[in-house]
């Protein structure tokens, strides 16, 4: 942890959710493929991460591919699932540093040595203890309360629960984020002010901090501003 953030280090959120976005126009700046945008995000990714793990946070969830990402250009989609590979082929590397690696979304559409290396990266980190990093992949947060809610109604359906006992604890079970707490913060670069179906059911309490930045710009301090701006806040939760 460095000296700056130990000193305050009570005001460095557990969790941070990130939205990694603004790749394509990035690229586009540069006269570059779009698919260039993603190879310096992929990049980006990993330093935030690298960081995020130095200053103390103990879970960063990142926003990585949507289910509406699907409507792009076959050769895009194809770029960053090639991305996707080349970083789970190195996942070895991120078990050695401690990190645990997590999955969030349906993982069916996906080829299938993509899903096994999924699987075994994180079968390999699971005991890390460092930080945990969630890439939220084929991801939507309607998908997965859907899927949450399909889930809940097949154990009714078969006798296994009681529909009565369906509360919010038991329904976070079930979605893909289970046993993991919910964003303190969440960072979007690039401008956009939106979700675009991001952890829909976990942020209903986060902090959010809106940058200009393109993610593939993104540097360690655009998070510490966004992490200064978390701290001035005044979390109430509902309450006074
Ligand atoms: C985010 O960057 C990466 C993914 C959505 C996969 P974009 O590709 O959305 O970049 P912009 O928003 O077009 O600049
Ligand atoms: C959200 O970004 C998805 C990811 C960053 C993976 P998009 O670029 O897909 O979102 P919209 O289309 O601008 O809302
Ligand atoms: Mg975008």
């Amino acid at each position: 942890m460095s000296e700056e953030h130990q000193k305050k280090s009570f005001s460095v959120p557990a969790h941070i959710a990130i939205i990694m976005d603004g790749n394509g126009r990035w690229a586009k700046r540069r006269g570059l493929p779009r698919n260039a945008g993603h190879k310096q995000g992929a990049k980006a990714f990993e330093n935030i991460c690298d960081y995020c793990q130095k200053i103390g946070v103990k879970y960063v969830t990142a926003y990585a591919f949507s289910t509406e990402n699907w409507k792009r250009p076959q050769s895009e989609v194809d770029a960053i699932m090639e991305l996707l590979r080349s970083y789970l082929k190195e996942a070895s590397k991120q078990a050695k540093r401690n990190v645990r690696l997590l999955f969030l979304g349906d993982r069916k559409p996906l080829a299938s040595d993509l899903q096994q290396l999924m699987e075994s990266a994180e079968r390999e980190s699971e005991k890390n203890t460092g930080i945990t990093v969630c890439v939220a992949l084929n991801y939507g947060g309607r998908a997965e309360i859907a899927h949450s809610a399909r889930e809940l109604a097949q154990m009714a359906a078969r006798g296994e629960l009681d529909p009565d006992s369906i509360d919010e604890r038991l329904f976070e079970r079930h979605l893909y984020t289970a046993g993991i707490p919910d964003p303190d913060l969440l960072i979007r670069p690039s401008g956009e002010l939106r979700l675009s179906n991001f952890l829909l059911w976990q942020l209903a309490y986060t902090e959010f901090v809106f940058q200009d930045v393109l993610w593939p710009d993104f540097t360690p301090a655009h998070l510490d501003q966004a992490i200064a701006q978390y701290a001035k806040r005044n979390r109430r939760f509902g309450g006074i």
